[in-house]
């Protein structure tokens, strides 16, 4: 009965497809994941939807973009269950390649990302991560050959820096980026959600609680970025989050506001059991927090 959606692996057949939806006269968008779909990613397909004609969707957990000693083999993994998500929500076609078909020889030709973006914030902990992103997004962004790729907010960091990858190294492809999506509780939705047990879930509330109380000190006139940051950082360290980062940084390139405006941003990253989770907020105008106040 479930519509179905075509399933692509090589690169020589994505090509194809990408060729006959040219020819066609068709416009692609395209959604890449790693997988374990929520509404988080389903969310990014509506966009895409309404940019293109066709929308793909690439699943792949990409190991160049995972440290030694993080969570590349326990990564959740259910393709039957993303397939039926991803044709429910319209998606035309899903490319999921192996390991073997993106790295067929050792890498050693890398897209690195300028090091003042990408050397803090979630590149402090994880200083290859970004480098492993934008490869492989060039690399699918080359299979793929989308008109308009659509990122989630959710990793801001990372839809900075493919922003700029895409704008410096001229690609032929408009990027957009979407709202982050949260559970009721005001989690932010993420595929690392399903580590979180039920003594986790107080301590996982409480990065997009820190994220409230910053935005109302900012509404209430606090403008220094560090008090801000401090706020973050008290609310998540008193519900027992092992906080990584809490700063306000510019929503554009990232760099620390000292003197917090309407432009600025409040990232955040803890880790709540063996579980880390980011999120992050505009200071000033409506965001997917304003949803999930009570
Ligand atoms: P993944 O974590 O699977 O996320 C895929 C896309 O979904 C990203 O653009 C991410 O920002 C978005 N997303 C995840 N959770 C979201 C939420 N709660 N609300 C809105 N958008 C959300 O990000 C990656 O994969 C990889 O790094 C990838 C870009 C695919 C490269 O390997």
């Amino acid at each position: 009965m479930s519509s179905r959606c075509a399933v692509v692996r090589g690169i020589g057949e994505m090509r194809e497809a990408r060729e006959r939806a040219r020819r066609a006269g068709r416009t692609v968008s395209f959604v890449p994941t790693m997988g374990a779909l929520h509404e988080g990613h389903l969310s990014l397909v509506d966009v895409a939807r309404r940019h293109a004609d066709e929308v793909v969707l690439s699943i792949y957990v990409n190991p160049a973009q995972f440290g030694a000693g993080e969570d590349l083999d326990e990564y959740p993994r259910d393709l039957e269950r993303d397939l039926e998500l991803a044709a429910a929500r319209g998606v035309d076609v899903v490319f999921t390649p192996s390991d073997a078909e993106i790295y067929p020889e050792p890498q050693t030709t890398w897209v690195e990302p300028p090091e003042e973006m990408a050397r803090r914030l979630c590149g402090l902990s994880r200083p290859t991560h970004f480098r492993g992103v934008l490869t492989v997004v060039l690399k699918l962004f080359e299979i793929v050959q989308p008109d308009v790729a659509v990122f989630g907010r959710k990793d801001y960091q990372q839809a900075v820096l493919i922003r700029r990858m895409a704008r410096e190294l001229q690609l032929p492809v408009r990027i957009e980026t979407a709202p982050i999506v949260r559970e009721s509780d005001g989690v932010a939705m993420s595929s690392r959600n399903e580590y979180l047990t039920a003594e986790d879930r107080p301590a996982a509330r409480a990065l997009s609680g820190a994220l409230m109380v910053v935005r109302a000190a900012f509404r209430a006139g606090e403008r220094s970025g560090r008090v801000l940051g401090e706020k973050a950082r008290s609310v998540m360290q008193e519900a027992g989050v092992r906080v990584e980062y809490a700063e306000i940084v510019d929503a554009d390139d990232l760099s620390p506001a000292l003197e917090a405006g309407p432009s600025g941003i409040c990232v955040i990253a803890g880790h709540v059991g063996s579980t880390r989770l980011i999120d992050n907020a505009p200071l000033a105008g409506s965001c997917s927090l304003d949803d999930s106040e009570e």
